[in-house]
């Protein structure tokens, strides 16, 4: 199985890409993660796009293309994987069908902005393992300390407010093309999620997927 998670900046894709990752034993793949790691660690690739992501902006599609063929040729992806935050421009959709890429489906996570401005304030992540909470709605069993592996929660950098405004417009600009683009492939699936919980909402994603 090969999925596409399509949605606006704190739509919930990284939190039920774990729910799909691990009903279907296939990995996540997130551009996101990639960068932060490598920003975290300080290698060339991070420094170079520290400011772009600090500042909602996208980076661009020479160094998106390199880095998610490589991570599609490592062997934990023969089974298939979830793309969540890539393709992000009709460029980068195109650069992936050149590699030969073909999704089995697109899922467009339709969540209103005001839930994912009030989402993104409230969200808390690890940097070692990814898994991403929010002090109300999904929090960690102890303040501030990851479920998973028990790491320190941090606040994102692109998660203040003027930030997350400029990401939606990003989304609105140059990612939501991509729902005719996959419309007109016959791969999208909606999944309207409104305010429903994540576990509401994962219930919708297997009923889609027809892993219920
Ligand atoms: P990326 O890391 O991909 O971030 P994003 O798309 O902006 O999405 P988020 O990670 O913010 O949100 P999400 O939808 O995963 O929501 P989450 O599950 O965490 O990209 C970051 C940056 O990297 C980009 O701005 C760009 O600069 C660069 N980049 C990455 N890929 C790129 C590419 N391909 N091309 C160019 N640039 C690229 O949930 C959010 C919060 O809500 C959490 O607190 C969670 O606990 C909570 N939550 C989730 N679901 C629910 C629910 N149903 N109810 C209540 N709370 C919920």
């Amino acid at each position: 199985m090969k999925l596409i998670l399509l949605g606006v900046p704190g739509a919930g894709k990284g939190t039920q890409a774990a729910q799909i990752s691990a009903r279907l034993g296939i990995p996540t793949l997130s551009t996101g993660n990639i960068l932060r790691a490598a920003i975290a660690a300080k290698t060339p690739l991070g420094l170079q796009v520290e400011g772009i992501l600090a500042g909602g902006e996208l980076v661009s599609d020479e160094v998106i293309l390199p880095l998610i063929k490589a991570r599609m040729e490592e062997p934990d992806c023969k089974a298939g994987y979830i793309l969540d935050g890539v393709p992000r421009t009709v460029a980068q959709a195109e650069g992936l069908e050149e590699l030969g890429v073909e999704v089995d489906a697109c899922l467009f996570f339709d969540v209103p902005d005001a839930v994912v401005i009030d989402r993104l304030g409230g969200r808390r992540t690890c940097g070692t393992c990814n898994a991403a909470f929010h002090v109300s709605a999904n929090p960690p069993n102890v303040a501030d300390v990851c479920d998973v592996c028990g790491d320190a929660l941090t606040i994102r950098a692109d998660d203040e407010p003027e930030t997350i405004r400029r990401r939606l417009e990003v989304f609105r600009e140059q990612t939501a093309p991509l729902i005719d683009f996959y419309t007109a492939r016959g791969k999208v699936k909606p999944i309207p999620c409104g305010d429903k919980s994540v576990e509401e909402v994962t219930a919708l994603v297997f009923q889609t997927l027809e892993l219920a």
